[in-house]
């Protein structure tokens, strides 16, 4: 049997903060930021909003389950990512299992900042063709406003709230999860991080340049890499769903791996980088416009703080 995606959801805040509204806060322009990005605006919670990332991803996961067919409590496991999490602890995945009432399941956070979808949905695959679990659902819950400095342009133009997840269930042996290739690379801990943000001040801080090169080479070698596996070369893709950090590094992975721009998902223009929520974001609009259909071979791809990258091949 194979680990299908039985149904995805999504939950953004109402608040848009446009690239106008940035150059109002600091010395940026509309211009630079398209140029640079790709974003034009961004959901953002109000700063005295009382949202957490457990209601940006317990709402994504409603919603997903209710077009999955699964009750909450069929669910077995919930795997959440997320850079800004409620709580040092008890974990958001606990805090959400206990919003939704998936009172059966086992939940616990993936620490492996914008590439949590990617790393949780190869870990739900391994519980569902274990046996372990019938459903499980992989949620990216992020609330990344709250850890940005908003006085310093080169971070705070780049990011997004959201919430969305994936439900994952036991499905017909040629659809599904196909194969997952993770890395990680602690030497490059230093390139983007996040301090603790129990200590205080903590931003997220990064070398942007530097963060663009990895992301563009080591993606494009892990898709390669995990196609090669079973066999497949890229040109085998029909849908490239990646991390949506930036136009940029989408269209150059999109040309090293040789695919036409129609065959690789593109949201960032609308949401900004929203870390861990972004790739089942970029899945549920490109099913919304009718772009995923059974029996396509679909990749997702992320890259993020750890550094820490990977890519799922998907049967449709
Ligand atoms: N508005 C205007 N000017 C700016 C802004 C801004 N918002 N931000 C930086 N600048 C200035 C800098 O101060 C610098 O000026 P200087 O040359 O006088 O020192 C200059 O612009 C930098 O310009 P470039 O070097 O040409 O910028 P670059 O093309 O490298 O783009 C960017 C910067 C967009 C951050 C790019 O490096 C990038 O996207 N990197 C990837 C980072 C990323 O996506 N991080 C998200 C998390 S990681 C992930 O999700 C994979």
């Amino acid at each position: 049997m194979g680990a299908i995606i039985s149904g995805l959801g999504i939950s953004l805040p109402d608040n848009v903060l446009t690239n106008a509204d940035l150059e109002r806060m600091v010395d940026t322009s509309d211009e630079w930021i398209l140029t640079r990005t790709g974003i034009r605006e961004r959901r953002i919670l109000p700063k005295d909003s009382p949202l957490l990332a457990s209601d940006l991803g317990a709402a994504a996961a409603l919603q997903a389950l209710q077009r999955a067919g699964v009750r909450a409590d069929q669910v077995g496991a919930i795997l959440v990512g997320g850079i800004v999490p409620d709580m040092q602890f008890p974990s958001t995945a606990c805090i959400i299992q206990e919003k939704i009432g998936a009172k059966n399941a086992f939940a616990f956070d993936i620490t492996a900042a914008c590439a949590g979808f990617v790393y949780g949905v190869n870990m739900a695959s391994l519980l569902i063709d274990s046996g372990q679990c019938d459903h499980v659902l992989v949620i990216g819950a992020e609330t990344l406003s709250r850890a940005v400095d908003w006085t310093d342009r080169n971070t705070c133009i780049l990011f997004g709230d959201a919430g969305a997840a994936a439900v994952l269930s036991r499905g017909p042996k040629d659809r599904g999860v196909i194969r997952s290739l993770l890395r990680s690379d602690g030497g490059a801990a230093d390139i983007l991080k996040l301090g603790n943000l129990a200590h205080g001040t903590a931003c997220i801080n990064m070398d942007g340049k530097h963060v663009f090169k990895l992301a563009v080479s080591e993606v494009s070698r892990v898709v390669v890499d995990t196609l090669a596996l079973e066999g497949l070369t890229a040109a085998n893709l029909d849908l490239f769903v990646a991390h949506q950090a930036n136009v940029r590094i989408l269209n150059a992975i999109g040309e090293k791996l040789g695919l036409p721009e129609e065959k690789v998902m593109v949201n960032v223009q609308r949401y900004g980088n929203t870390s861990s929520a972004s790739v089942p974001l970029a899945l549920f609009e490109a099913e919304a416009e009718g772009r995923l259909k059974p029996g396509m071979l679909v990749g997702l791809a992320a890259v993020g703080g750890g550094m820490a990258w990977g890519c799922n091949l998907v049967r449709w």
